[in-house]
């Protein structure tokens, strides 16, 4: 058996990154519409790794616990395609807002700029409304109801026998669509 060094605390979200079509636009609804202040950023010339001259903006967006959201505007290489809108089960985030009192006024200052907010929709230990940033990503606003945690440690104490009944439901689907090599639990993140 390999000795694992101990894991050391992972603290959060230093930042999640994403391609934009354009930063001022992206700024325009980061910051104008959902009011993150004080986006900034670098222009970089090379890629770093490869080397690589395709000249980008990498922009950066912090939220109010320090964390950031990131974009890469790096037109050479970007494929437009990828900027159409995204599954939410493909990719989405959640921002988090204080209350119900909260979600409602941004849901309505978002739509006082055209944009369509959708929602809320209630989850039982979240709510949230759901939009589109300019890039295609979905963006949930939600806050925490009363009974979230009491909700989530719930579902903690039968998490083990949730995950086999699902697993052991899926998995024929799974080896028919994936194959069993690729859902084994170390192949894809192991293999160079
Ligand atoms: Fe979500």
């Amino acid at each position: 058996m390999t000795e694992h060094v101990k894991a050391r605390p992972i603290k959060g979200v230093h930042h999640a990154a994403y391609r934009c079509r354009d930063a001022e636009q992206t700024i325009w609804f980061y910051s104008d519409v959902l009011g993150l202040v004080d986006p900034t950023g670098v222009v970089i010339e090379t890629v770093p790794g490869s080397g690589d001259d395709d000249p980008y903006l990498h922009l950066f967006f912090r939220m109010g616990n320090g964390e950031f959201l990131a974009f890469f505007d790096a037109p050479g290489s970007a494929d437009p395609e990828w900027f159409a809108r995204k599954e939410s089960f493909d990719m989405h985030w959640a921002f988090e807002v204080d209350s119900e009192d909260d979600l409602l006024a941004m849901q309505e200052r978002i739509q006082s700029f055209g944009v369509s907010a959708l929602g809320p929709v209630d989850h039982g230990f979240v709510r949230s409304v759901y939009m589109y940033d300019p890039n295609g990503i979905q963006v949930e606003l939600t806050y925490r109801m009363k009974d979230h945690d009491a909700i989530l440690d719930n579902e903690t104490k039968k998490f083990d026998t949730t995950l086999a009944e699902w697993s052991r439901r899926t998995r024929a689907m799974k080896e028919a669509k994936f194959g069993a090599e690729a859902i084994d639990r170390r192949s894809r993140s192991v293999a160079a």
